[in-house]
């Protein structure tokens, strides 16, 4: 079912962002950013323009900052420097305008909370949520897991789920206020490719039918490579940003990690050879691997 559909009663016309009067206007800028802990530098000088429906993919290896950058984004980790507007204001924790699945855990196997459950405390958890009548709040909880395929286990304690299954309930409750900003934090791991595709189809779904802009970390592309439209690699305290043909290449990826890497495609697969695990160097004022455009 199409969630445009499934979800018309409560879906509005989004506002454009806040201060600005254009709907193509971009919902998070970020500019000359940087986050630092302490000596050490995950990104800087980081310039980023996020518009409506598009699909960012964020990738770097382990400890590079991606999941830093989205808590950054949702107004729990400050900048260290340079400056973020999202939705056309600094961000503030809780906004129903977006919508955020975290870096799984695996939901506690003895919980006795249900997927609706889940669903529902998406919704709660703000307070345009509690004006709701209980009524329109399990007619939407409901919308919400049929537009993910759930609806057979909405009753199910949610510890029993099997991961493709868990992912797809998180996915309702990140949907549940009708987020402007999609932000999704390594939903792919654990999944087979079949929900790998059910979860990257659902992602994709929501941004060409509410023009939600979408940032996707992965620590693969392959699974995302025909849907991205943009490609924020970091790595070493720099970055690269572009299409995927332009920061996907040897050179490229070479300059960003220091040391050869070959990037090869191989049957509509690219494969990444010879990259570094080193997330970040440690550096003192100055000193960092500055980031850029490819
Ligand atoms: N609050 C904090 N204080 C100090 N260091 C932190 C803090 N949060 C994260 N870090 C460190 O910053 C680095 C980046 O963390 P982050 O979680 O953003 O990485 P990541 O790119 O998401 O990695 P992964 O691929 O493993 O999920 C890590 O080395 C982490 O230990
Ligand atoms: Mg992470």
């Amino acid at each position: 079912m199409d969630r445009t559909e499934a979800v018309a009663p409560l879906t509005r016309p989004g506002p454009a962002a806040p201060g600005s009067a254009d709907p193509a206007a971009p919902v998070i800028t970020l500019r000359g950013a940087a986050l630092a802990y302490g000596d050490r530098v995950l990104w800087r000088d980081l310039d980023l323009d996020v518009r409506p429906g598009e699909f960012l993919a964020v990738l770097g290896p382990n400890g590079s900052g991606k999941t830093s950058l989205l808590r950054v984004l949702l107004g729990r980790q400050p900048l260290t420097a340079g400056s973020l507007t999202v939705l056309g204001r600094t961000p503030r924790r809780g906004s129903r305008h977006i919508g955020y699945i975290p870096q799984q855990k695996s939901l506690p196997a003895h919980t006795m909370l249900r997927a609706r459950d889940l669903v529902q405390l998406g919704m709660e958890g703000h307070r345009w949520g509690l004006s709701l009548a209980p009524g329109t709040i399990r007619h939407r909880v409901d919308e919400l897991l049929a537009s993910v395929g759930a609806t057979p286990y909405a009753d199910v304690p949610v510890g029993r789920l099997s991961g493709g299954e868990q992912q797809r309930v998180r996915i309702a409750q990140a949907l549940a206020t009708d987020p402007r900003i999609l932000l999704c934090d390594e939903p792919l791991v654990s999944l087979d490719l079949q929900h790998q595709r059910t979860v990257t189809t659902l992602v994709d779904r929501r941004r060409r039918s509410a023009d939600t802009a979408v940032v996707f970390v992965t620590h693969e592309i392959n699974p995302v490579l025909g849907l991205v439209d943009r490609v924020l690699y970091l790595a070493r305290g720099g970055f690269r940003i572009g299409t995927t043909d332009e920061v996907m290449t040897s050179s490229t990826l070479s300059q960003l990690y220091g040391t050869h890497v070959d990037v090869v495609r191989v049957r509509g697969r690219i494969v990444v050879v010879g990259a570094p695990d080193a997330a970040t160097v440690h550096v003192h004022a100055g000193g960092a691997n500055g980031g850029g455009r490819p």
